[in-house]
C-alpha cells in the first residue's frame, strides 16, 4: 500500500531528524539550558499525516446513496424546523489537550460509521465484525465445534484462533475490496482496538482493555481518515449550488475556509440544511448526523485540518467527480 509505506517513511525521517537534532543540540554549546528541556514529541505526534486522495466510494465508483458505508441513517433537520448552533454555543476548553482513547473510542471513530455500534454492520454489503473476532479466540473455537458435535483439539483451536487472528490484523492493515485499509494505526491503538472487538463480540476471559494517550490532531486525523474519508475527496473544487443538486460531495480541504467551527461541529452532530440548486433553495441536507461523536471529537477534527491541509495524492487528479444522488436515501 502506498499511503502505508508513505506514512511510514515520513514517521521514520521525522523520528530520524529528532534523532540528528538531538544529538547536534547535546554538542552544541550554543543550544540554550531551555532547548535541551525541551521533551521530545511523542511518537504518535510524528504519526499523524493529512488525508488524501479520493473517498472511499469514489476509489470504488460507488454513487453515494447507493451503499450503506457511513450511513448512521439519522438525517439533519428540515429547513423549517433548524435553529443552528445556540448563539453561546462554545466549543469545550479541552480540546487541544491530549485525549484518552480506549479501543471502544477507536472504533467509534473508524469502524462505527460502517459495522455500526453494535458490529453487525449492514449485510450484506458491510458484513459483521462479530464472527471473524469470535474465530480469535481458541476457547470460543474448542466450545463451539465441541457443541456441534466436532471436537477439537486444545492444540488445534489455538492453532486456528491464531490464523483468524491474523486474518483480522491482516484486514485492518490492507483492508478489503471495499474497506478502506487501516495500515495508519500505531500497535497500540490496535491493541486497544481489538481488545475492545473482544467485548463487543463476547468473547470470554478478556480482560486486556487498554488506552492511549493521544494529541487532538490524532483524534481528528482517526475520525477524518476512518469516517469523513468515505465520502468525502481530500482536495478539489467546492461545488456550487447547482453542482451540489446534482450530487456533489464538497471536498475535506475546504471545511475549515468555508466553515466556522460553531456551525461543523453542529453540521456534524446535529444536521444543517444546504443551499442547492439556481435558485439556491434551502434543502434538508443529505449528510448523515453523527449524533455518537462528542463536541471535542469534531473540533480536534477541524483543528486536524488546520494543521494538516490535506493533500492530493501523486497521480491522482482530483476534482471533477460528480456523483447523482439515488431515490433510495429517504429525504
Ligand atoms: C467504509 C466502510 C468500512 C469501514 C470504515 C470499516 N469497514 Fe470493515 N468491512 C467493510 C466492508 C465493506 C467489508 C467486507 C469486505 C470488503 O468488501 O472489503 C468489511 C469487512 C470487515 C471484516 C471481515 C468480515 C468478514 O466476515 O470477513 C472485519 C473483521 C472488519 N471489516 C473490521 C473492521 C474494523 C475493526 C474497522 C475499523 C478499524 C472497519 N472494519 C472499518 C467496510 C468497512
Ligand atoms: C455518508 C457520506 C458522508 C460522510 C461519511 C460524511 N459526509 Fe459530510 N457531507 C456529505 C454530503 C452528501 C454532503 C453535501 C450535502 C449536505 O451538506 O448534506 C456533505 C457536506 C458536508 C459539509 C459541508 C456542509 C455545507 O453546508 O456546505 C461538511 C463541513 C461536512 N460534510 C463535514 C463532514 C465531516 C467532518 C465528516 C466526518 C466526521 C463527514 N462530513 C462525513 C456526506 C458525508
Amino acid at each position: 500500500m502506498k499511503i502505508n509505506e508513505h506514512t511510514k517513511l515520513k514517521g521514520w525521517l521525522v523520528a530520524s531528524a529528532a534523532v540528528c537534532l538531538s544529538g547536534v543540540l547535546a554538542m552544541s554549546q550554543a543550544a540554550t539550558h531551555e532547548q535541551l528541556l525541551r521533551p521530545a514529541p511523542p511518537l504518535h505526534t510524528q504519526l499523524v499525516t493529512a488525508v488524501e486522495g479520493p473517498s472511499n466510494f469514489h476509489r470504488l465508483g460507488i454513487v453515494f446513496g447507493s451503499s450503506a458505508m457511513g450511513r448512521t441513517d439519522i438525517w439533519g433537520p428540515t429547513p423549517e424546523s433548524y435553529e443552528g448552533p445556540p448563539v453561546d454555543f462554545t466549543n469545550s476548553e479541552t480540546i487541544a489537550r491530549p485525549a484518552v482513547l480506549g479501543g471502544v473510542d477507536i472504533y467509534r471513530l473508524s469502524c462505527e460509521a460502517c459495522h455500526k455500534a453494535d458490529g453487525n454492520g449492514a449485510p450484506p454489503e458491510i458484513p459483521a465484525v462479530i464472527g471473524p473476532v469470535q474465530a480469535t479466540s481458541a476457547l470460543l473455537m474448542e466450545s463451539r465445534m465441541k457443541e456441534r458435535g466436532h471436537p477439537i483439539t486444545a492444540v488445534f483451536a489455538r492453532e486456528l484462533a491464531s490464523g483468524s487472528k491474523k486474518d483480522l490484523l491482516d484486514r485492518l492493515k490492507n483492508g478489503g475490496q471495499m474497506m478502506p485499509a487501516f495500515g495508519y494505526l500505531t500497535p497500540g491503538e490496535t491493541h486497544a482496538l481489538t481488545g475492545y472487538l473482544d467485548t463487543l463480540a463476547g468473547v470470554p476471559g478478556n480482560g486486556k482493555l487498554s488506552h492511549v494517550t493521544e494529541p487532538a490532531a490524532r483524534v481528528g486525523e482517526l475520525l477524518v481518515k476512518g469516517t469523513c474519508h468515505i465520502c468525502h475527496d481530500a482536495t478539489g473544487a467546492w461545488p456550487g449550488p447547482q453542482e451540489l443538486l446534482e450530487g456533489s460531495i464538497p471536498p475535506i480541504a475546504g471545511f475549515t475556509t468555508k466553515k466556522a467551527l460553531p456551525e461543523f461541529i453542529w453540521k456534524v452532530r446535529h444536521g444543517a440544511p444546504v443551499v442547492m440548486g439556481s435558485l439556491q433553495l434551502q434543502y434538508r441536507g443529505r449528510m448523515p448526523v453523527f449524533d455518537y461523536l462528542s463536541d471535542d471529537e469534531v473540533a480536534s477534527t477541524y483543528l486536524y485540518l488546520m494543521n494538516y491541509p490535506p493533500g492530493r495524492m501523486a497521480g491522482w487528479k482530483g476534482a471533477g467527480y460528480c456523483q447523482r444522488p439515488s431515490k433510495n436515501v429517504g429525504f
